[in-house]
């Protein structure tokens, strides 16, 4: 990247994380594509980039559909020129246990929350290849290695991201390709998703505690964005849950029935008759936050020390380096006082 201001593209752009990691370019003064299929959301998005100096493009598409995606990517690079950055965001789910799912939510889900990011990935290789040069940032979650019960559809594509992102890892290394691949795997976001998202528990659902405002997930796709990495986790529950999945699965399937239900749902009754996302945006713009902003955290002091790793190392050696200089001279001068003793006699 050179000095013009990156040219950045969201999916999932309207509300959400999306919605606070476009606000947290537009510091930048960024030049952002805005997919999302919301058109309130969309237009509120472009406003908020504008009035912090970016520049922004609305290209109103669904990612589940490869030509909208295609067409939103031609549209962008029209505007603002090559892209640097894509970032696939965009993201639906059901709350329903498995013997209640229908197949075509299985459908749905797979389509916008993997294929939507396998079509983003396909749009930004065809541009950054031939460039040798650009980032793809996958959203993830600590969810696309631990599963958990109630959001199979989700699981199931948040998993296949990751089997495909590391297919092509291996290509692009193979071809010494420029272009970087990361993904960064969230905790629990108090965004807009529990809000409008399918749901069949008898109560309205949340996020499974500890939950951080979206501004934590943002700054961490932003910062893995300029410096990537394989993956980036994000809040110390993401690597708990990934890190344990690791140690001992079976004891997680056994936590997770216990507790599973409970966590993911709030005291308040469902109402059936609420609209939600899956097959079309919510009309309205909704923002980046959900309805949890009294019981979420602005701030990981895991993500800190992730994104300095390289002072906090630096600082380790220099700790490391004065103890064992302390140590050797205690040495040298308890060595010396014989000497001194014998001398003054
Ligand atoms: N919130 C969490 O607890 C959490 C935890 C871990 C990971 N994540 C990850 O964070 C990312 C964002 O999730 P979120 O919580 O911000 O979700 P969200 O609040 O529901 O927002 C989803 C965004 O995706 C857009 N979208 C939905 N269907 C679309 C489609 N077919 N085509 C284009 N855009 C579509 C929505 O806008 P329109 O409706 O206007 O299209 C909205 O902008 C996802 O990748 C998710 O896996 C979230």
């Amino acid at each position: 990247m050179n000095d013009r201001p990156p040219v950045v593209v969201v999916t999932g752009a309207s509300a959400g994380l999306g919605r606070a990691i476009v606000r947290e370019f537009s510091r930048q003064k960024a030049h952002i594509g805005l997919l999302a299929r919301g058109r309130a959301g969309l237009q509120g998005a472009a406003r908020e980039v504008e009035d912090a100096g970016g520049k922004a493009f609305a290209a109103p598409a669904d990612v589940s559909d490869p030509q909208q995606v295609e067409a939103a990517a031609e549209a962008i690079e029209n505007a603002f020129g090559p892209i640097d950055i894509w970032i696939n965001n965009a993201m639906v789910t059901v709350m329903s246990p498995v013997s209640r799912m229908k197949p075509e939510e299985y459908r749905r889900v797979t389509e916008v929350t993997y294929l939507g990011s396998v079509y983003g990935t396909l749009a930004a290789l065809k541009r950054m290849l031939p460039r040798n040069q650009g980032v793809i940032v996958q959203v993830g979650s600590a969810l696309a290695y631990r599963s958990i019960p109630l959001q199979s559809a989700y699981c199931g594509a948040k998993h296949a991201l990751e089997g495909f992102l590391s297919s092509l890892r291996t290509e692009l290394l193979h071809d010494g390709s420029n272009v970087r691949i990361t993904s960064v795997h969230m905790p629990a976001l108090n965004t807009t998703q529990f809000g409008w998202m399918k749901n069949r528990l008898p109560n309205d659902p949340q996020p499974v505690p500890p939950i951080y405002q979206p501004e934590v997930g943002a700054r961490a796709v932003v910062y893995a964005a300029q410096h990537p990495r394989r993956e980036m986790f994000v809040g110390i529950s993401t690597v708990g849950a990934i890190v344990g999945n690791r140690i001992a699965p079976g004891l997680l399937d056994c936590y997770l029935a216990r507790t599973g239900y409970e966590s993911q749902q709030t005291d308040t009754p469902a109402d059936p008759a609420s609209p939600n996302n899956l097959w079309l945006p919510v009309p309205g713009d909704h923002g980046a936050h959900g309805s949890f902003d009294d019981r979420s955290r602005n701030w990981s002091l895991q993500l800190w020390a992730n994104t300095h790793r390289t002072s906090l190392a630096a600082a380790g050696a220099g700790i490391i380096g004065a103890a064992v200089a302390a140590f050797i001279s205690s040495r040298k001068s308890r060595s010396r006082w014989p000497l001194l003793r014998w001398k003054s006699r």
